[in-house]
């Protein structure tokens, strides 16, 4: 082994090759990169992969194909897009089919003003950081709209890369100090994992709350309050996330819960983020979306004027479900202006979101118009996508609580069911250092192709257990995936009774 000095250390191999030893390994790499943690894409999903594959391959498995209920992942699970949508994509993308006549005089007149607000009139070209202006516009337009006219101003609209980039943009600027002064952020538990998978990488403090599961996953205060208390022990706890509707719980918080939060917020002096991605994901009969915006704003201005809040939204789910698109905004209220200006500032070294995104947004928040001749067919559309979205809802829900040993809440909204199953003691015992849920989900996908998502991955009260089951597939598939549960579930407990 030769060394020189300041360089890594060299070896000669056999062949006489110099080799070096890496720059980057495992004992080298950023630390709180290794502490990153992400279910929805674990183990399970990396095995469901690997069956596939086996099943392609022609090797004999007790199923015949996998059924993939672990991501919110609507198209993949096939639900179609809406069609005013794509035309208008694909007249941005390829403008030489503005002259063909089969497309709708509403989707071209769009078509050419997104056109018009994109340099050089392509949509290949960089945008504002912050967003396309006239996008911003819509966006704002929209939440005045959805928020029964609260004003919105459109310079406190980001347009971002999904929600993740707007969520993780926000950390970061939150993110500062050591040891006790380190910046602590409350999330809720169970959690969509993009949160604790932030948190860790921003080495910030996790902070969890804990939804109440025998009042449907609701908030309490006195919860909130205890996990504040416990935490500015050892941080600074500095902002408080709430996702509503919930995912994986799929429950739909009240207005009464959203006014205490905001109160609580407001009293604790912590910002607020609101993760409003299923927005229009609400299914259950009595329970309605309430924007954290529009309530901060009924309650007049010592709250309005003071509460600083940041709301996300997506094109990625409600009856859109175009995930790949990476379409995102986010609002911010009340923030510093000198803040404002960093942010500004941070996104911009990112140069802009993608920009068939942001051309999506708009076209999410301002849909054709009654009248405009695509209108009655998006609304046929976007009806169908959520009927069906809320009766599997309720099939869900319905199936899994015949099953004993498995308990359910309604599934108010977003796209999950959130079950609790009891797992006997000898199944515990036998989990060989894995979370027992994930023996579980791990023993189902082998034995039915399965692949669902264990509770462990989104945090849960110690010793319950859970499961994360999307409610995407289309029905007829759901149904057999229900029933595989139900068998899988009676035999394993046989097994280990
Ligand atoms: C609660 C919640 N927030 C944010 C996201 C991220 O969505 P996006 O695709 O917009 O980044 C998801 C995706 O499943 C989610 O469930």
């Amino acid at each position: 082994i030769a060394t020189r000095r300041g360089l890594p250390k060299e070896k000669m191999s056999e062949n006489g090759v110099l080799s070096r030893a890496k720059v980057l390994t495992i004992d080298t790499m950023n630390p709180t990169v290794k502490k990153v943690e992400y279910a929805v894409r674990g183990p399970i999903v990396l095995r469901a992969v690997e069956l596939e594959r086996e099943l392609s391959e022609g090797m004999k498995k007790p199923f015949s194909e996998v059924i993939k209920a672990n991501i919110g992942d609507a198209h993949a699970m096939g639900q179609q897009p809406i069609t005013f949508f794509r035309q208008v994509l694909a007249l941005c993308s390829y403008p030489e089919l503005l002259n063909d006549s089969t497309f709708p005089e509403d989707a071209k007149s769009r078509a050419r003003r997104i056109l018009q607000s994109c340099g050089g009139n392509s949509m290949g070209s960089y945008t504002a950081s912050q967003g396309i202006d006239s996008v911003r516009q819509d966006v704002a337009r929209y939440i005045e709209r959805r928020d029964g006219g609260v004003p919105c101003d459109p310079d406190d609209i980001y347009l971002t890369t999904g929600a993740s980039d707007g969520i993780v943009t926000m950390l970061k600027l939150l993110v500062c100090g050591e040891g006790a002064t380190r910046t602590g952020v409350m999330i809720s538990i169970p959690q969509y994992p993009l949160y604790s998978a932030a948190l860790a990488e921003l080495g910030a403090v996790q902070i969890n709350y804990y939804l109440n599961e025998e009042k449907c996953w609701s908030m309490d205060i006195s919860e909130l309050q205890r996990a504040l208390d416990e935490a500015r022990r050892h941080c600074n706890p500095r902002a408080l996330c709430v996702i509503n509707p919930g995912n994986p719980t799929g429950q739909v918080q009240s207005r009464q819960c959203i006014e205490d939060v905001i109160r609580f917020a407001a009293n604790e002096r912590l910002l607020l983020m609101a993760d409003e991605v299923y927005q229009d994901n609400v299914y259950a009969e009595g329970c309605q979306f309430h924007s954290f915006k529009k309530v901060l704003f009924e309650m007049g201005p010592e709250y309005s004027d003071t509460v600083e809040l940041v709301s996300f939204h997506s094109t990625s789910k409600c009856y859109m479900g175009e995930c790949g698109f990476r379409g995102g905004y986010m609002e911010i209220i009340n923030m510093d202006d000198e803040v404002k200006a960093q942010l500004t500032k941070l996104v911009s070294v990112r140069l802009c979101p993608p920009v068939p995104g942001q051309a999506l947004m708009d076209l999410v928040v301002n849909p054709p118009q009654p009248g405009e001749p695509s209108h009655d067919n998006f609304i046929k559309e976007r009806t169908a996508t959520l009927s069906a979205l809320a009766e599997k809802a309720k099939l869900t829900e319905q199936v899994l609580n015949t099953i004993q040993g498995i308990s359910c809440n309604p599934v108010q909204g977003a796209m999950y069911s959130f079950p609790r199953i009891t797992i006997p003691e000898k199944a515990i015992q036998e989990d060989k250092g894995q979370e027992p849920d994930m023996f579980y989900c791990m023993k189902m996908l082998e034995e039915t192709g399965i692949c669902l998502v264990p509770g462990s991955g989104f945090g849960q009260t110690d010793g319950t257990y859970h499961f994360r089951m999307t409610i995407l597939p289309p029905t007829d598939k759901l149904t057999i995936l229900l029933n595989k549960v139900k068998e899988f579930h009676q035999k394993f407990t046989q097994q280990y009774s």
